[in-house]
């Protein structure tokens, strides 16, 4: 996916170095101050109970199932399910055979991705970029063009009405465009899942949080593939959701925090590789280790991420600065990327 990294080269605001900024006191010394709970607080400020099991920070839960290549993926998640299906009856090992069905026979069941987004991908990455073959292109997706006009129309971006669909288009910008018909196909393929709206909410902003701090945080060769696999790097947990909900497992049965611990990065990757994204693929599936240069980029923002939900509500977040300052690699200090969570997490409360 080149075409990403061309289409967010021109990210201005790049993570500064180490050097210019100190590790903070809380990373040097963890033992002082109070820890956060474990689970899933939302940088948004909310938490999420079908996300939250274990003693484990949500960073350290959901390795498994990540493998260099698909089918790797696939067996090591139908070996991790064969032997949780041994503890469960009833519904929940119903959900379980799902998962080893979809694995089984390569359906996950997902919607295809939109055609409008392929194609709006062949023309931003193509060499001569037409304004209006992509403004006609938007007009053919009616969501997609009330979103791209909601979205030129706001106060963002100046809060005058764009006289016409190809100046919103072009208000909007390449990069920006392509951000708002990603959350467009998303939120169709993805985002709606009948009685788990409060987990898809949290993910959806957790996803997005994530995002935006892996973009920040990444090269520009990395900006966009960072960007992608940030917002999907948790798609999983929605796939556990969504086949939760077909199959009638209620959104507070046990079983769903152990799938998600034991399947979702894996599960993530397949959903990625299912909709033709491959290098967001390695990343989601990596995104809880460091063997993928984007999923190490994810991870940090994940903790980062719920770091900042953390200290949002006014809880220590020791436990994310020490796990970040473990990790730092000399490229950009923990107290710069708390900074910038706690920044982008403000930044989306106001939005919201
Ligand atoms: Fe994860
Ligand atoms: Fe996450």
């Amino acid at each position: 996916m080149s075409w990403l990294n061309d289409l967010f080269a021109d990210g201005e605001d790049q993570a500064p170095n180490s050097e210019s900024v100190q590790a903070s006191p809380a990373a040097a010394d963890p033992v002082q101050a109070p820890t956060e709970p474990t689970g899933s607080i939302h940088s948004g400020g909310g938490f999420c109970e079908t996300l939250h099991g274990g003693d484990l920070p949500p960073w350290e839960r959901g390795q498994n199932g990540a493998s260099a290549d698909i089918e790797g993926m696939r067996g090591g998640l139908q070996t991790g399910l064969a032997v949780l299906a041994k503890n469960y009856r009833g519904r929940e090992l119903e959900l379980i055979a799902r998962l080893q069905t979809a694995l089984d026979t390569n359906d996950l069941g997902l919607p295809p991705f939109p055609d409008t987004v392929i194609k709006l991908r062949g023309l931003l990455d193509s060499d001569r970029v037409d304004s209006a073959e992509i403004s006609k292109l938007v007009r053919t997706d009616p969501g997609l063009a009330e979103e791209v006009w909601r979205v030129a129309s706001s106060a963002a971006m100046g809060g005058q009405r764009p006289k016409t669909l190809q100046q919103a288009v072009g208000r909007l910008g390449h990069q920006q465009l392509w951000k708002v018909a990603m959350f467009v196909a998303l939120d169709e393929a993805l985002f709606q899942v009948t009685s788990f709206e409060e987990e898809v909410l949290f993910l959806r902003g957790h996803g997005t949080h994530v995002a935006d701090l892996a973009e920040w945080m990444a090269p520009n060769r990395l900006k966009g593939q960072a960007w992608m696999g940030g917002l999907l790097h948790d798609s999983g947990k929605l796939l556990i959701c969504r086949m939760a909900s077909e199959v009638g497992v209620p959104n507070n049965a046990p079983v769903l925090a152990t799938l998600m611990d034991h399947c979702h990065s894996g599960l993530g990757g397949l959903v990625a590789n299912s909709w033709n994204m491959p290098q967001a693929a390695s990343a989601i599936a990596f995104h809880h280790g460091e063997e993928d240069p984007v999923g190490r980029l994810i991870h940090r923002a994940d903790i980062a991420s719920h770091g900042a939900g953390a200290a949002l509500q006014g809880l220590d977040d020791v436990r994310a600065q020490a796990a970040l300052a473990a990790q730092e690699g000399g490229t950009f200090s923990t107290s710069a990327l708390m900074d910038k969570a706690i920044q982008l997490a403000e930044k989306d409360r106001q939005a919201a």
